[in-house]
């Protein structure tokens, strides 16, 4: 039995229970679950600890108890910008734990489209025997936009396929494991010379549509675009043209400006696009839930949470 009992609500659209066992697993008590705002509504009193994903944020005017709230995902635009979120709550995002998971997914892609997998399986259905020599990444550039600990795997990954690889961040963290790095005034320049452009950003004030038509324009046409971070750093009406008249081989998209993904969307008809549903970073609570058990022996310790949000980068 804890000598304290926090009163912790899990909020997750799919796998709430699951982080509720998982939690009262490891002795903790006072814990609740919630995948519908109706739900949040009976339990919400009285909370201490948030752990949540898209959490309808409306509802925090419900309560002022909440000291602490740890998101289930590296990204935290939606309670960054939500004015439901009080200042005096200590704010924490999942960190160091996606970079295997969207690295594995960015390289799979890379991968398929070099080796023609889609031709070579339409080839064996007709029992075709047709050679061809598959590109090769060995030499190809990679550009990887947000240098944080995704952008990291991501660069040890393409050292390992002998690629020359360009970053660009705000920060400059991590500019001495790249070939060149560029700062967010140089985005022209940062994708011009790409092979690959790999978006790993955040979605901020600054980071808004900031790939649009005149930075995809710049790219090479024979260029790939993956975006891995947040969709409102595309601007997807652009993207969309710029597909359509030829510039750019293709597009492999996981995240987008509204999700889920509208049917009405030109994206997923496109034969050079790939629709993904948010899922090369996704939370589990294998995957994320041992980062939350540790920091809430922190703050039950009164040490200091790992992943603290700083507001005003937004991230
Ligand atoms: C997923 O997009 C996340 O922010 O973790």
């Amino acid at each position: 039995m804890k000598t304290r009992q926090p009163k912790i609500v899990v909020y997750s659209p799919n796998q709430a229970k699951d982080y509720e066992n998982m939690i009262r697993k490891q002795g903790y008590t006072n814990v609740f679950s919630a995948s519908s705002p109706a739900e949040v509504k009976e339990i919400i009193a009285d909370t201490e600890i948030l752990l949540c994903w898209k959490f309808p944020l409306h509802l925090l005017s419900e309560t002022d108890s909440i000291k602490w709230i740890q998101s289930l995902g590296a990204g935290v635009d939606d309670l960054v910008s939500s004015p439901h979120v009080s200042k005096q709550s200590q704010l924490t995002r999942i960190v160091d734990q996606f970079g295997v998971p969207i690295a594995e997914y960015v390289f799979s892609y890379f991968l398929h489209f070099n080796q023609r997998i889609t031709a070579i399986q339409s080839a064996q259905k007709e029992k075709k025997w047709a050679p061809f020599e598959p590109e090769l990444l060995s030499g190809k550039t990679i550009g990887i936009a947000g240098l944080g600990s995704i952008g990291g795997e991501m660069i040890r990954k393409a050292r390992a396929f002998d690629m020359k690889i360009h970053g660009l961040s705000v920060s400059g963290k991590q500019a001495q494991f790249v070939d060149k790095h560029f700062h967010p005034d140089e985005w022209r320049e940062f994708v011009k010379e790409l092979d690959y452009l790999v978006l790993v950003l955040p979605f901020t004030e600054n980071t808004y549509h900031v790939v649009n038509r005149d930075i995809l324009l710049a790219m090479k046409p024979s260029a790939y675009l993956v975006n891995v971070g947040r969709g409102q750093v595309v601007a997807e009406d652009d993207l969309i043209d710029v597909l359509k008249s030829g510039h750019l081989r293709g597009a492999v998209l996981d995240v987008f400006e509204h999700e889920p993904l509208s049917e009405e969307s030109p994206l997923w008809e496109m034969p050079n696009v790939y629709v993904t549903p948010h899922l090369s970073g996704i939370s589990t609570p294998s995957r994320v839930g041992h980062f939350f058990l540790e920091n809430l022996k922190r703050y039950i310790n009164e040490e200091e949470l790992a992943g603290i949000v700083d507001r005003n980068s937004g991230y």
